[in-house]
């Protein structure tokens, strides 16, 4: 079974306890620190049950277009669906089940990225097709475990992708992000309870 499947098992069996307030927490501190303008092409890149994307399809004129929602696992996505008919916020969200790298879009195509507490699975072929996805200048937006706190399970440490370094601070993200290509990088330690993770917002190459 590929990395990717077995990731998708995981989260169709977590689905049903999904822990909504933590993620909604990170979404809107995410969004605080890079969202979108209010018409902007957005993706919401492994967005699980939606908290992005339903957070900013919620905070978006009624002739935005929709938030490109993509997750592997097709119960996370029923349970974004479900989420987003009981906001009455079903046209809204464009939702698709697959990998979500490469992005279901052409070269250029997308004002913002938003990938939340999902690039550590993703690994670095994200931020890559993220460059390739934007347009120039485009907007990004991502958040990472700080690793001093980071304490997956066996099945979780299993499916970690071995290529995107955790970060030990904010400007260990920063490198990071950096060394991906992105410009204008902020990033900043969010503590949630016992949980923190860095938040970072960049810029895409003004040029491919
Ligand atoms: C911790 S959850 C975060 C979900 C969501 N972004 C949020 O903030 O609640 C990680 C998500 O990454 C998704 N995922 C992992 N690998 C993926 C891939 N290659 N393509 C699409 N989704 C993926 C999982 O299915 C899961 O929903």
């Amino acid at each position: 079974m590929t990395q990717t499947a077995s990731l998708a098992g995981l989260f169709d069996e977590l689905a049903g306890s999904y822990d909504h307030a933590h993620h909604e927490e990170m979404a809107g501190a995410l969004l605080a620190l890079a969202g979108p303008g209010a018409r902007d092409a957005v993706a919401d890149v492994a967005c699980g049950a939606g908290a992005v994307a339903l957070q900013l399809a919620r905070s978006r004129p009624a002739d935005a277009p929709p938030v490109l929602a993509v997750d592997v696992s097709s119960r996370m996505i029923e349970a974004g669906r479900a989420r987003a008919a009981a906001l009455s916020a079903a046209g809204a969200v464009d939702w698709r089940v697959g990998d979500a790298v490469p992005l279901p879009v052409p070269d250029g195509s997308l004002d913002a990225v938003l990938c939340a507490s999902s690039l550590h699975f993703l690994g670095g072929r994200a931020p890559a097709d993220w460059c390739r996805a934007l347009r120039p200048g485009g907007h990004v937006g991502f958040s990472l475990p700080l690793a001093t706190h980071f304490r997956p399970s066996g099945r979780f440490a299993a499916l970690l992708a071995r290529d995107v370094p955790l970060p030990e601070s904010a400007r260990d993200a920063a490198s990071y992000a950096t060394a991906c290509g992105f410009h204008d990088v902020t990033s900043r330690v969010h503590v949630a309870g016992d949980r923190r993770v860095v938040l970072i917002s960049a810029r895409a190459p003004a040029r491919r």
